[in-house]
């Protein structure tokens, strides 16, 4: 068999390890020790957010780790309440004073605002001097639309290197993918194996899951995999890099061993089939401000 990259190379050349570890709603009493098992059992990428509350958490996590902080790429993401251009650099030193580092590997912009779009325009003009003057590897936004990256670029003339957005068996989002291999942007998937499917539902047990479609036990059965391990390995199929979250020790285990087997492009495309064209998330056209109160505390 072909070993498998571990890693994509963004358009200025960074690498980037394909599949990662996420922390969004892992409290700071959990994130410590998540994302201290995380990096023992191998993991390189580690995805926070100004908006998570537990970027010092992670930052603990990597001083106690022992790994090398040039081994380990490390994301946060700037929250909306900080658009705007001297707002952003302000929520840029906040993160790095709140993580412990001197340099980031990729920082995003959360949300596109589009109906407060001056101020997310300056914030990304913001990222590219964090980019120019080396604070950070990398630099990209989440949640973008396709028209929205284009007006981003149109006036900035900076193309993120990433945009992460959601992306699992229910939601695959190819046009948008289409668009990032057309324009040189690397997809980072959120919820990889469906995890907003069932958070943001109003009755959780009647939710959703790709890990419980018979697509997917199937293949799992036919593996000797997990569920969880066939949907992460379809994301590394496509290229995609994905960055599942656990709090639990078995699941963080399980989610990395996805190097030692591979799915055929036929098992991939019964995978794609699913996709139903519905979000989970919220839609990113109604994010703002005035919706989301949430700022963050220095
Ligand atoms: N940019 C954005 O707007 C955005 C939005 C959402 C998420 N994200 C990022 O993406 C990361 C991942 O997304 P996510 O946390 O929404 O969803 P996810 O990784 O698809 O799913 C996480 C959920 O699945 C459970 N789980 C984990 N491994 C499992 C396994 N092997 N089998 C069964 N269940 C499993 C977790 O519970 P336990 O913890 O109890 O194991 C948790 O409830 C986030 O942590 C965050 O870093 C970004």
């Amino acid at each position: 068999m072909t070993p498998t990259p571990t890693h994509l190379t963004l358009a200025n050349g960074v690498q980037m390890p394909l599949l990662g570890f996420g922390v969004y709603r892992s409290s700071p009493e959990e994130t410590v020790q998540a994302v201290s098992t995380a990096l023992a059992d191998g993991y390189r990428l580690i995805d926070t957010a100004a908006a998570y509350g537990n970027e010092a958490q992670v930052g603990e996590a990597l001083r106690r780790s022992g790994v090398a902080r040039d081994e380990v790429f490390v994301t946060t993401k700037l929250w909306i309440s900080d658009y705007g251009h001297d707002e952003a650099l302000h929520g840029f030193d906040r993160s790095m004073r709140k993580l412990g580092l001197d340099k980031l590997d990729l920082y995003l912009l959360h949300q596109p605002m589009p109906t407060e779009w001056e101020r997310t325009v300056a914030a990304w003009k913001a990222a590219g001097q964090l980019l120019e003057s080396g604070r950070t590897r990398a630099i990209g936004v989440s949640n973008f639309s396709t028209e929205l990256l284009g007006d981003l670029i149109d006036r900035t003339g900076i193309v993120p290197h990433v945009n992460q957005v959601e992306v699992h068996p229910f939601f695959t989002q190819p046009e948008l993918q289409a668009t990032h291999r057309r324009v040189g942007i690397a997809t980072q998937t959120w919820s990889p194996i469906g995890g907003v499917m069932r958070y943001f539902s109003d009755d959780p047990e009647t939710a959703q899951s790709p890990l419980s479609h018979p697509v997917v036990t199937a293949l799992a059965e036919k593996h000797g995999r997990t569920p969880a391990q066939i949907v992460l390995r379809w994301h590394l199929e496509h290229g995609f890099s994905a960055i599942p979250k656990s709090v639990r020790a078995e699941r963080i285990a399980e989610n990395f061993d996805v190097f030692g087997f591979s799915l055929s492009a036929e098992e991939v495309a019964a995978i794609d089939a699913l996709d139903t064209g519905v979000r989970s998330g919220p839609n990113p056209a109604d994010i703002n401000t005035s919706k989301y109160k949430l700022t963050i505390a220095d």
